[in-house]
């Protein structure tokens, strides 16, 4: 089996925890003069679920395409539980599944008779199976009607299905919800959810910020290429040291605050103070204000939403176009 590769090579079958699910290393892919992926070094822990977040023509997909050995890096290593999948593209099969992009099945069978045959080059002869991923899924009687004639929805839930029959632990899914309409895009939360649950390892790429946030225990974005921010979500959103201050008198407040030198900003916003400042100055600032005489009605730190970090640490909004605009 060993072919070489000396670092980080897990035996057939084993389950070491501390191995990450996925583990890129200076990946790397150039197309031309065009660097796709550049550098990207970062990895997904065991059982989490890690939003992919990029504008358009980031590099996700191609950094997906690597971690499946369907693109070649140019330079770097793409690892999954542990093992390099140039090397040990068997093993990686075996314990990934994936949806990228678009997926394709026969047009003029149903989606059910699809998920069979992939089930059974995928050696699972087993209908109570396709049963269980058809309901899981939300695909419903839609199963048996033929794929040709499917929604968008409907061709996301199957590609989901395909990706999920062999109960592969890591699952990687390239927009799972593009195309679906609110409900549509909940339902693939909640299946997300499910499946996280279950110890599955799930690496989702996705435009809609605020539905990564919702779902992630941890994220990577990606800007031209190019790791901009990673690590736990709970962490990338404690960005903010806003403090919102709801008080009488708004405009004297602020005028009052400005006095501090603790304070980077005061401003008004929605008949709110706005300040910037140290968490834990907060509470010194609350007995300032009532020292002074206001009235102190509320005071919290502002939540930092994904979205605006993105700007932030992208610079640009969230839909726009990347590099191939
Ligand atoms: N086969 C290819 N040949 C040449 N350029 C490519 C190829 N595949 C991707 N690219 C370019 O690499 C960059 C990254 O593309 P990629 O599809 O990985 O981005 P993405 O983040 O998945 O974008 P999107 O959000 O639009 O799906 C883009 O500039 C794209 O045009
Ligand atoms: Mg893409």
């Amino acid at each position: 089996m060993s072919s070489g590769v000396a670092v980080t090579e897990p035996a057939t079958g084993t389950r070491d925890t501390d191995v990450p699910a996925l583990e890129f290393d200076g990946l790397t892919k150039s197309f031309g003069e065009h660097i796709a992926v550049d550098d990207l070094t970062f990895s997904v822990p065991r059982g989490s679920i890690c939003g992919f977040l990029g504008p358009n023509g980031a590099g996700k997909t191609t950094t997906i395409g690597m971690a499946l050995g369907l693109v070649p890096p140019t330079s770097g290593t793409a690892r999954v539980l542990g093992w390099d999948v140039r090397t040990h593209w068997g093993h990686v099969l075996q314990n990934v599944g994936a949806m990228v992009e678009r997926p394709a099945f026969y047009p003029y069978l149903s989606g059910r008779m699809n998920l069979e045959i992939f089930a059974r080059q995928a050696g699972i002869d087993d209908s109570g199976r396709i049963n269980e991923i058809v309901e899981l899924v939300g695909m419903g009687e839609r199963a048996d009607a033929k794929f040709g004639g499917y929604s968008t929805g409907m061709k996301q839930r199957i590609g989901i299905a395909a990706a999920i029959i062999c109960d592969p632990e890591v699952i990687i899914l390239d927009e799972p919800t593009s195309g679906l309409d609110p409900a549509g895009q909940r339902e693939i939360r909640h299946l997300i959810r499910r499946l996280s649950s279950t110890g599955h390892t799930v690496f989702v790429s996705s435009h809609i910020l605020s539905e990564i946030q919702e779902v992630c225990t941890d994220v990577a974005i990606i800007a031209r290429g190019k790791l901009v921010a990673h690590g736990r979500m709970d962490e990338i959103l404690a960005g903010t040291d806003q403090l919102l201050i709801e008080v009488d008198r708004p405009d004297e407040a602020r005028q009052a605050l400005t006095q501090r030198s603790d304070l980077e900003s005061a401003e008004i916003e929605n008949g709110w103070v706005v300040v910037e400042a140290p968490r834990e100055n907060s509470a010194d600032i609350n007995r300032y204000l009532v020292q002074s005489g206001f009235a102190v009605s509320q005071l919290r730190h502002r939540e930092a939403q994904l979205e605006e970090r993105f700007l932030e640490l992208t610079g640009q909004p969230s839909g726009s176009e990347g590099e191939d605009g």
